[in-house]
């Protein structure tokens, strides 16, 4: 996995320092990656000891040989990723490193994503000799469907597809990756994983952060863009998709693109759309802004499987809980006909995160008596496998190091989620404002006027 030099563009960006130095950091300290180096691109002044100091201080114990392993072998260079020049120092720097193998990771804002393709493109950077050239883009994969067409014409033209990583770092959590083992190496769901049994599937995303220091990028694209069109999507894709001819990436995505396919169009009234109080305050944010920070919709696919079953999705910032989940419900009543009342219904949880696991609720007799409770049965991923699980984006960059496209994206999915998003984009007008911690009445209502609720999770087992 070594001998790589890696080119980060925007090495400045929340993003670098909360995921990528951090994932590089665990790459080196726990997998053996030695002989690498690090080639950091940013438009402002900055030095490598800034760079090293910001990102170690938001890491819990650091191992300082490793950070300054990570500091011997990172070159900044300031560079306008418009400008060709640019493109000739990097070059420099790259044959500098004396490494063999080139990874580019596009963790810039989205609108520089085609010039700097072109750039390297031009400046001969794209091409493997005896070595491997990989180039990893950042989501969001364009801002609509023909920005997202347009760049992939521009992303193919210079680099081949086994070339392309294109993130969805969702796919890489490791709740995620296990949607399809649940499902398909078990034989107790899937004969139950249509509209006979499933009464209705909700997939959360909530968190409790605001929008911290990404204004610039994210009054542009607010929480449609943000997390629909890719985490939600993909989620969703995963626990309906038909069962693949078998779990390899090609054919995983081949099933996700088709489920994709098959969504209906979403009504007007099928979403709904708000923004935190104190959102036009925060820094960088335009006062009257109505970009939409939370959002919840009800969607429909058009197939036999899921005929009628609403799969409810909700998402956004300033939530009391970061949570991530999918809960899928069974209908109450397939086998007793409603003889008996006041039952529970039987539900699966997949918790992505926090608590990671997966639990069912089954109907269970209290002792000596004739009570029937809700009982749950369940699976502690940190209690079977330890904490040393590693992080979505360490999973990203040990695929991309070893060629392995498995969690990242196809380009005809993605095209495939603007087609089904652009059209609601522009839907925004007043937004409804939401107190922070609270959900907002629309997304309250969006449910309950089916006459279901939302699901609370009652406690959270790490253990
Ligand atoms: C990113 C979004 O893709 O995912 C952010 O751009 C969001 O707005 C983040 O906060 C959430 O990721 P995670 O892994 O913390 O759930």
């Amino acid at each position: 996995m070594s001998d790589t030099v890696f080119v980060i563009f925007g090495i400045s960006s929340d993003l670098s320092m909360v995921k990528l130095l951090p994932a590089i950091y665990h790459l080196v300290k726990n997998k053996g990656v030695s002989d690498f180096s690090i080639v950091g691109l940013a438009s402002s002044d900055y030095t490598v000891d800034y760079l090293v100091d910001n990102f170690k201080k938001r890491m819990k114990n650091p191992d300082l040989k490793v950070i300054n392993k990570i500091k011997e072998r990172l070159v900044y260079q300031k560079g306008d990723f418009n400008d060709p020049s640019t493109y000739i120092e990097l070059m420099n720097n790259i044959n500098q490193s004396g490494n063999k193998n080139i990874l580019y990771y596009l963790a810039t804002l989205p609108e520089y994503f085609k010039s700097i393709t072109c750039n390297l493109k031009k400046q001969g950077l794209t091409k493997e000799k005896n070595n491997w050239v990989r180039i990893v883009f950042e989501k969001p994969f364009g801002t609509d469907l023909k920005s997202a067409i347009d760049l992939n014409n521009c992303v193919t033209s210079a680099f081949s597809e086994s070339q392309v990583y294109r993130i969805d770092h969702y796919l890489a959590k490791e709740l995620v990756q296990n949607i399809s083992v649940l499902r398909f190496m078990n034989s107790t769901f899937e004969p139950l994983w249509n509209n006979e049994f499933i009464d209705n599937v909700q997939i959360i995303l909530d968190e409790n952060l605001g929008i911290g220091r990404r204004a610039k990028f994210y009054d542009k694209s607010g929480v449609v863009k943000d997390i629909i069109q890719n985490h939600a999507l993909q989620l969703l894709s995963l626990v309906a998709m038909e069962r693949p001819k078998d779990l390899t990436p090609e054919n995983i995505r081949d099933a996700k693109y088709k489920l994709l396919s098959s969504i209906k169009p979403i009504n007007k009234s099928d979403i709904c759309l708000s923004q935190y109080k104190g959102y036009k305050n925060e820094k960088g944010v335009s006062p009257d802004s109505t970009t939409p920070t939370y959002v919840a919709t009800r969607l429909f696919i058009d197939n036999d499987q899921w005929a009628g079953v609403p799969f409810y999705i909700r998402a956004g910032k300033k939530q009391k809980n970061k949570q991530i989940m999918i809960y899928v419900e069974f209908k109450k009543n397939y086998l007793n006909n409603g003889v008996f009342e006041n039952l529970n219904p039987n539900y699966l949880v997949i918790s992505v995160q926090p608590c990671e696991g997966v639990y069912m609720v089954l109907n269970i007799k209290e002792p000596g008596r004739a009570e029937v409770s809700p009982v749950k049965m369940e699976f502690v991923h940190a209690g079977a496998f330890d904490v040393n699980t590693p992080e979505a984006y360490e999973t990203l960059f040990e695929c991309i190091l070893e060629g392995d496209h498995s969690v990242f994206v196809r380009s005809d999915e993605i095209e495939q989620s603007w087609k089904l998003i652009d059209p609601i984009i522009d839907k925004v007008v007043n937004p409804e404002i939401y107190e922070e911690g609270t959900l907002p009445n629309c997304v309250k209502n969006l449910i309950e006027s089916d006459n279901r609720k939302w699901f609370v999770r009652k406690s959270c087992n790490t253990k």
